[in-house]
């Protein structure tokens, strides 16, 4: 069914029609109603789908990035008290700190990750992908359980300084979190589960064994602890949660861009592919990967104090001094006020690819290159050692919340298919 205006009032994140096929309601909105209110998402929130709005808002200082509570608004007041040591972990994550305190967190952060070079990583990547890949049977595999899943739990795993042994766990406390932060709506149940895990999570980073062995490693846990900058240093809860952010904010969003990525490169010719096995060409490839199949398909805003921002088709947007707004980066990722040929993907496509998937200003992704390297190193080893996989047709199941938007499941096989030979 095409998308109507009026669907707005029913979308949601957690939806099957969008979570399927975002794209054409995207399309729509940004050329009907690129900024909309929605009544119903979190009793009251601004939905912006066009590009130039989504890059000037990211950036606009009069709205905060303290929004760790919005996905509980639903809940009355004194039932939220129930999530407090939950929300207290969420709320030391830079990622939602604002102005000074935000700047100091994220410096500290950056200092623990120096050491963390592309060089040093790459033989330890290729060597967690590779380590997978031999284990699958080319014939038939699920690319997501049996490669997606693992490898980015490993790869983050290992640069904390953890156990990569632990991933099914890690995978499984993350998912909880992102649920959390990518439905439009979620149940008390979920909450309850979300608390558990948070606990379970922070627990593990806390955890006697898991501090030794990092520090042994000269892992980023260990770092974050030791690292003092203009004489602060994080506290011990503060590492646990800048830790668990890194894990929440990585694992499902590399798990869903190799998965959306295989899928598109699906309907690429081999010799195309190609591109992605040469370090020049690669680059281009992978940023176009990021810019068609971000697995991230917004970013959460709320407004720090009341003012009206005009939008870029003069729609005027009273904002209250907390009102949620969502930038969807997946809309303005295809906008053709800024891509010629939006919705291909153009995988020689000249740099800079001026995508959204990491958000732009003072919050851009503290993960970027740690993506860019897995992903590159993950999809040109599949293609290097199968130079015909492909995805037979198949029932797609998709992850049940757009927030993280990307297969659950998607069977491949290495083998090229007949008309291909
Ligand atoms: C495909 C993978 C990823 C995508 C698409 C992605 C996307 C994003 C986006 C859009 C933001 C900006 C949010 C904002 O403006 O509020 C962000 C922030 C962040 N990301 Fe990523 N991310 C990915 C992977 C990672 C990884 C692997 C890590 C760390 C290991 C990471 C750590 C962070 C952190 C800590 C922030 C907060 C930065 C700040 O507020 O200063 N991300 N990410």
């Amino acid at each position: 069914m095409s998308p109507g205006l009026a669907s707005v009032d029913d979308f949601s994140h957690n939806q099957f029609r969008y979570i399927e096929d975002p794209f054409p309601f995207y399309a729509l909105m940004r050329e009907r109603s690129p900024a909309r209110l929605s009544g119903t998402i979190f009793g009251g929130t601004w939905l912006m789908f066009r590009y130039a709005d989504c890059a000037r808002l990211m950036q606009d200082e009069r709205l905060s990035n303290a929004r760790s509570a919005v996905p509980l608004r639903f809940l009355p007041p004194e039932q939220r008290e129930e999530f407090a040591d939950m929300l207290d972990i969420y709320g030391r994550w830079l990622a939602f700190h604002d102005g000074t305190e935000h700047t100091r967190n994220r410096r500290q952060a950056n200092r623990g990750y120096v050491p963390f070079t592309d060089a040093y990583l790459e033989p330890r990547i290729q060597a967690l992908v590779d380590g997978l890949l031999d284990r699958l049977d080319p014939t038939g595999f699920d690319l997501i359980s049996e490669f997606a899943f693992p490898l980015p739990a490993m790869v983050i795993a290992d640069v904390l300084g953890v156990p990569v042994e632990a991933h099914a766990d890690l995978n499984r406390w993350t998912d909880d979190i992102a649920h959390l932060f990518g439905s439009t709506s979620v149940s008390v149940e979920h909450l309850r589960r979300t608390r558990e895990s948070t606990r379970q999570l922070a627990d593990f980073l806390a955890s006697e064994d898991n501090a030794r062995r990092s520090r042994a490693e000269g892992g980023l846990l260990h770092q974050l602890r030791e690292i003092e900058v203009r004489g602060h240093r994080f506290s011990e809860r503060d590492v646990v949660a800048q830790a668990a952010l890194l894990l929440f904010a990585g694992v499902a969003s590399i798990r869903y861009l190799i998965g959306n990525s295989v899928h598109a490169l699906d309907a690429v010719s081999p010799a195309d592919r190609e591109l992605l096995l040469h370090p020049g060409t690669a680059r281009p490839a992978v940023e176009e990967l990021l810019r068609v199949c971000t697995p991230v398909s917004f970013v959460g805003r709320v407004a720090a104090e009341d003012f009206e921002y005009t939008a870029s088709d003069g729609t005027a947007v009273p904002l209250r001094e907390g009102q949620p707004l969502l930038l969807y980066v997946a809309s303005a990722n295809r906008d053709p006020e800024v891509f010629e040929r939006p919705d291909e993907l153009v995988l020689d496509r000249p740099l800079p690819n001026r995508h959204l998937t990491f958000g732009v200003g003072r919050h851009l992704c503290f993960g970027d290159p740690l993506v860019r390297q897995t992903t590159r190193i993950a999809l040109s080893s599949l293609y290097r050692r199968w130079p015909g996989l492909h995805v037979p047709p198949q029932e797609a199941n998709w992850n049940n919340n757009l927030g993280f938007h990307g297969f659950t499941s998607l069977r491949v096989t290495g083998e090229a298919p007949e008309h291909r030979r």
